[in-house]
């Protein structure tokens, strides 16, 4: 009992610090077409759930202007936005992947990611961002919590829905001035 409360002790300690890290740390921003960031991050992905029956829909306005973001970041939370989706239609149907892009207003571009998965109960909001609640064997439940930092720290804002009639939308804000 005590050795494993230390460890825990200790992962939250390793969050903290990684989470001040995005936070505070030099994140070697650079003007980035965000179509681009996005189609790695689902080339990152999407190959772990090939053969699952997932369909895929890209909608990405087009001409969006570049963002000033630190892409790997960004990436990052895309790998984490796409990878939960995925996992969360493996055991429903039907298992649609949307990925938006889209002005949101005139400063901000929103981008989505919404499935038609087992979707959020009331617990799930309530938990969605606290690190180490995951329902996944393997999971560290810290993807989030992570990506809701590091949006934080691009000055935007990061959200999720329930989507109808199934599954769950997550989204984000990035500036663009
Ligand atoms: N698209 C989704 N649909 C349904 N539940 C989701 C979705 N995304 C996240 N969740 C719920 O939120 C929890 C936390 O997600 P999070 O990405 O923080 O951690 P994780 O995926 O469990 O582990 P990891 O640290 O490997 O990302 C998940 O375990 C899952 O229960
Ligand atoms: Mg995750």
């Amino acid at each position: 009992m005590q050795k494993s409360s230390d460890q825990a002790d200790r992962a939250a300690k390793i969050l903290a610090r990684l989470r001040k890290f995005i936070e505070t740390g030099d994140l070697e921003k650079k003007m980035v077409a965000l179509d681009a960031v996005i189609h790695v991050a689902a080339d990152l992905t999407l190959p772990q759930f090939k053969n699952t029956g997932i369909e895929i829909i890209f909608e990405i306005e087009d001409n969006l202007p570049k963002l000033l973001i630190s892409d790997v970041q960004i990436q990052q939370v895309m790998v984490n936005l796409i990878k939960n989706a995925c996992e969360a239609m493996m055991d429903t149907t039907p298992k649609l992947l949307q990925i938006i892009a889209v002005q949101d207003d005139d400063q901000h571009i929103k981008v989505g990611v919404i499935d038609t998965g087992k979707g959020l109960s009331e617990e799930d909001f309530a938990t969605l961002y606290k690190p180490f609640s995951t329902d996944k064997q393997g999971g560290l439940g810290v993807g989030l919590s992570i990506s809701r930092s590091i949006i934080a720290n691009h000055d935007g804002k990061f959200w999720a829905e329930r989507n109808a009639p199934q599954g769950a939308c997550f989204y984000f804000t990035l500036p663009t001035a």
